[in-house]
């Protein structure tokens, strides 16, 4: 599955060009998509021959980085003043482990899983790249979903792709939105923001092609 690229950063009116618009969404969007879809197509998630194994291997690599990240991003976004409030709610640690379980994954094994390299996390900005990688998972989770319960995949292990449901519209525009507030149109914020999610998506990049 492809993503099409919408809008512009460079608009132009007829008497001559305008000041770039640089909002952050379509900053992350175009210095992405290109690895997502590398790792959309590395993933191999909606191949007919899915098998179980697969699938349980690609969450539990995944397993790895929400991991590592997690803990940044609670750093970040819990308390008050927290760009994105509901950040507890949208953890994916509890989801990943209990697909895992019903994969046959057991607390040992989880624990003696490689850790992946990630990036630093070292601000608010930063943490909201991550975020839009982390979230924007659960956009393309909805078409996994739909694959993997036609596999042999244990009813019920699709937690992870499946969060937030029929709410995953209304959930992304939250994102879309604390991101927004967060890096507020400032160039070095959206650096940091889209630097981290350009970073990330190449560290799950380099996973997957090995
Ligand atoms: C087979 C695997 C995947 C498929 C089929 C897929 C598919 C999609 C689709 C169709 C969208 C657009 C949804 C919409 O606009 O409503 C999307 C967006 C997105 N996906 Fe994926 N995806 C996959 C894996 C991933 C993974 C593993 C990540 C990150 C860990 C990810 C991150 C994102 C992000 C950040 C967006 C938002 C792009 C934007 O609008 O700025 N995707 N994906």
């Amino acid at each position: 599955m492809r993503r099409v690229l919408k809008g512009s950063i460079a608009m132009h009116d007829g008497g001559g060009s305008v000041p770039p618009f640089s909002d952050v969404m379509a900053v992350l969007r175009r210095r992405t998509a290109a690895v997502h879809t590398r790792l959309e197509n590395a993933l191999e998630l909606l191949s007919p021959d899915l098998s179980v194994s697969r699938y349980r291997d690609v969450l539990m690599r995944m397993y790895g980085f929400y991991e590592a990240l997690e803990p940044r991003l609670d750093d970040m976004l819990t308390g008050a003043g927290s760009p994105l409030p509901d950040w507890p709610s949208r953890r994916k640690v509890p989801l990943l482990r209990h697909d895992l379980r019903l994969l046959g994954v057991d607390e040992a094994a989880l624990a003696a899983l490689p850790r992946p390299r990630v990036p630093a996390v070292d601000g608010v900005a930063a943490a909201m790249g991550v975020l839009y990688v982390f979230e924007g998972a659960t956009l393309g989770g909805r078409f996994i979903v739909r694959h993997v319960v036609t596999t042999a995949v244990p009813p019920g292990a699709t937690a992870f792709f499946g969060s937030y449901g029929d709410e995953v519209g209304r959930r992304w525009s939250q994102v879309r939105h604390a991101i927004r507030a967060a890096t507020a149109g400032e160039a070095a914020r959206v650096e940091a923001c889209t630097g981290v999610a350009a970073a990330l998506f190449g560290a799950l990049e380099a996973e997957f092609a090995r």
